[in-house]
């Protein structure tokens, strides 16, 4: 529609213009004969303006408009028939079509919007590509996981069962050894489980009111033994005593947990972890640093997808093993939240940062039927930990 309004008044500016040349040139040289002495009836009714001439000048008139008109209907018409194709092109799957129209208006505007959609498809292909592959790295990495330790579960029990004589302290080596596998075991089926249901919206939010700096000690204090075996400690500081907010206190701790053991994990030769907690009036910002491993720029963007562990992780040999999944755990938890989760690594640490709101509004999807007074009671009972 703007494209019309253009072109008409493009058509209906030229054709002026050059009316008005043409009035004031043929004008001004018919008085000039006139005055010269010609006076033939031509020049006599130009020279005066007699409504034929005033009629021959409106014929032009419309005559010129239609052309000039028509003319930039047909860079129209072409520019049009060249989006249609490119649509029908990337319609049947080629996604390299480009677009190329040039200039200012509606349909360079749906040109350039057609190449963006194309750009965003192929990153999402992209996208998908990547996930599929990470996915069967993952298949074939938890396959080879379970069979570790299920190997040598067998491999022990087998042992028990064919040495009736070992001694006792053997024998309790052996099933501790077995009984590690096995809560290794289960620790990996735990995980591809709960990020399966969370993946596919089968978790329900159950809201109440959890003390969040109650819940950051106590997580803490349970990764304590953890925070020592690998040669840590951890700094908490609060600039509040307790901040009640609306939240999932289970997957507020399942967020937590990973955060946590991240920080353990890839901290260790950083020698200690902070945990920051600051209240606002609307927000309460978690942030959690550890020293040591940089994580390379180009791979921060990355490192919130399912499966994706840096190179780093998967390549560095006897490394802390894992699944990949912890962080894309924590960020489908944040979202469930409308929080904010970030990440930042250079020298002076690594740090992610959780926002969280205080207050939930009502009637945001996600949200369960929430039965807040039972659960408050329960809060009551057991203060501090999983509302
Ligand atoms: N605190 C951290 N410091 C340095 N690197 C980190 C930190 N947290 C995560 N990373 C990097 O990001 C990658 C993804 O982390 P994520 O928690 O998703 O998976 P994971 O720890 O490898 O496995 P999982 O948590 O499923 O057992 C890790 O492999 C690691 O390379
Ligand atoms: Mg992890």
């Amino acid at each position: 529609m703007l494209q019309l309004i253009a072109n008409i008044a493009v058509a209906a500016v030229i054709t002026s213009v050059v009316e008005v040349f043409l009035i004031t040139n043929i004008t001004a040289i018919t008085s000039f004969l006139y005055q010269t002495g010609n006076n033939s009836s031509a020049v006599q009714r130009f020279a005066f303006g007699s409504t034929i001439s005033v009629l021959l000048f409106v014929l032009l008139g419309i005559i010129l408009f239609s052309f000039i008109f028509l003319m930039t209907q047909r860079k129209t018409a072409r520019d049009i028939e060249t989006i249609a194709s490119a649509v029908q092109q990337i319609s049947e799957g080629d996604l390299s079509t480009k677009l190329d129209v040039v200039g200012e208006g509606e349909l360079t505007e749906i040109a350039e919007n057609i190449n963006r959609m194309e750009k965003d498809i192929q990153e999402l292909i992209e996208k998908e590509r990547n996930s599929e592959q990470s996915k069967t790295d993952l298949i074939t990495n938890v396959a080879h996981d379970l069979r570790t330790p299920l190997t040598s579960i067998i491999g022990y029990l087998d042992l028990l069962r064919k040495n009736r004589n070992l001694s006792p302290e053997m024998q309790q080596k052996y099933l501790d050894i077995a009984y590690n596998k096995s809560e290794r075991l289960q620790k990996l089926i735990e995980e591809l489980f709960g990020f399966t249901k969370l993946s596919y919206g089968k978790v329900n939010l159950n809201i109440a009111k959890v003390d969040i700096v109650k819940l950051l000690a106590q997580l803490l204090e349970e990764s304590y033994p953890n925070f020592v075996n690998n040669g840590l400690s951890y700094d908490y500081v609060s600039n509040t005593k307790s901040q009640i907010i609306d939240a999932d206190g289970d997957l507020l701790a399942r967020l937590f947990d990973n955060l946590i053991n991240n920080a353990i994990k890839y901290g260790k030769e950083g020698k200690r972890v902070k945990v920051n907690l600051r209240a606002d009036k609307e927000i309460v910002t978690i942030k959690i640093v550890n020293y040591g491993y940089v994580i390379p720029e180009k791979e921060l963007p990355l490192i919130f997808d399912r499966f994706y562990r840096t190179d780093h992780s998967r390549t560095t040999q006897n490394g802390p093993g894992g699944t990949g999944l912890g962080l894309a755990i924590v960020k489908n938890i944040t979202d469930m939240h409308h929080g904010v989760v970030s990440v930042s690594s250079d020298l002076s640490g690594t740090v992610f940062s959780v926002k969280l709101k205080i207050h939930f509004e009502e009637g945001i999807e996600n949200f369960e039927s929430r039965n807040i007074e039972s659960r408050n009671e329960e809060q009551r009972k057991h203060p501090g930990r999983r509302g």
